[in-house]
């Protein structure tokens, strides 16, 4: 028996984007022999259409005895009327939640070949490598009670609740200050301690943390004041570890200096390094079905998934080198596309890194 991944396509571009992941897979799988054995669910959307409910029993059956899981893309307008526990979006949360996919990184790397189609200036993202750190099991994205309900008035409210338990700081605040120690060794805290109860424990527990990693710098930041420096000097940046919400937001905004959110991959590990991975973008029903889609945020998915849940470092650098070959050959989705480059479909874009991978 192989080592199991399951595959989830989602809905829209996922299934596009993940044939081309597949190809690239399949590539790696034969010339790194890794033994594995691909299996197919439903997620979201698809499986909706298909079980009546965003995450069948039998897709998290699945993805508990996975190695891994690699997820394309979920959601879209074809299921905006369902209810909202039934929406698309309430599988993927469901699926991190009930595996404890706690840690979620999404890296923001530019690559040199792409610095023309970053939306600042290339002289402050040349270079750009950040990493976000966030927490997605917790937070207000989980927090009992919510809902929306009558008040006495007649008048409607909608409420949420941010909360964050200690042990839940510390367990992401670990994660972030060990990978922060393997790279440049500075790590900011954003948080919102000026104004959130919530963050102001987050703030304490991570300073606790810190004491343990003595090597690594760190430094807090509120969410406002980060948002700006991401898009006023990127580069001052390492790592940043924040909260769920807080880090959905500040990932797009990261995700966008580096020319398109169509490059970034991301990872969402268990405390055992156990994984799933998805590209940063979402299911774009408006390019759905027309090739326009960029594979590469899901191909890079895979590359993180060889090296943090399989622990092939060599394969995932195989992986990402066959991307920059690609760029170098001056291949480019719509995306990323600019003057005097070749515009390529999906698949000729997924086909190219699987013989980039072959040499
Ligand atoms: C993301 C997405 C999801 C999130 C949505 C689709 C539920 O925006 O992975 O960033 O908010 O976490
Ligand atoms: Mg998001």
């Amino acid at each position: 028996m192989g080592k199991k991944i399951l595959v989830l396509p989602g809905d829209y571009i996922g299934p596009e984007i993940m044939a081309e992941a597949v190809k690239v897979l399949e590539v790696v799988d034969d010339r790194f022999r890794l033994g594995l054995e691909l299996e197919y669910g439903l997620l979201g959307g698809a499986a909706i259409d298909a079980h009546g409910v965003p995450l069948p029993e039998e897709t998290l059956a699945s993805a508990r005895e996975a190695e891994a899981i690699l997820l394309g893309a979920v959601g879209g307008p074809k299921w905006d009327h369902v209810e909202r526990h039934l929406r698309p979006e309430r599988g993927l949360l469901a699926i991190r939640s009930e595996l404890q996919l706690f840690g979620n990184l999404r890296p923001a790397i530019l690559y040199p070949q792409l610095a023309e189609a970053s939306s600042l200036k290339p002289e402050l993202v040349a270079g750009l490598d950040i990493l976000i750190v966030r927490e997605l099991t917790g937070g207000i994205y989980f927090g009992e009670p919510r809902g929306i309900r009558t008040l006495e008035n007649g008048e409607r409210e909608g409420y949420n609740t941010y909360r964050y338990s200690e042990s839940e700081v510390r367990r992401i605040a670990h994660l972030a200050f060990s990978l922060a120690q393997k790279r440049d060794r500075r790590l900011c805290s954003v948080d919102k301690a000026n104004v959130l109860e919530a963050t102001v424990l987050w703030r304490e527990v991570v300073e606790e943390v810190a004491a343990e990693y003595p090597d690594v710098e760190l430094s807090h930041m509120y969410v406002d004041n980060a948002a700006m420096q991401l898009v006023r000097a990127p580069k001052q940046f390492d790592v940043i570890v924040t909260g769920n919400m807080f880090g959905d937001i500040l990932s797009d905004a990261a995700a966008m200096l580096t020319g398109s959110i169509g490059m970034l991959p991301s990872a969402s590990l268990d405390q055992a390094g156990r994984g799933m991975y998805e590209p940063c973008h979402g299911s774009a029903p408006d390019i759905a079905g027309e090739g326009k889609a960029n594979p590469l945020a899901t191909i890079l998915s895979v590359a993180m998934m060889l090296r943090y849940t399989l622990g092939n470092a060599d394969a995932a650098v195989a992986v990402e080198a066959a991307v920059s070959a690609v760029l170098d050959q001056g291949l480019r989705t719509p995306d990323i596309y600019s003057d005097g480059q070749q515009r390529v479909s999906t698949t000729e874009m997924g086909a190219a890194v699987a013989a980039a991978l072959q040499e």
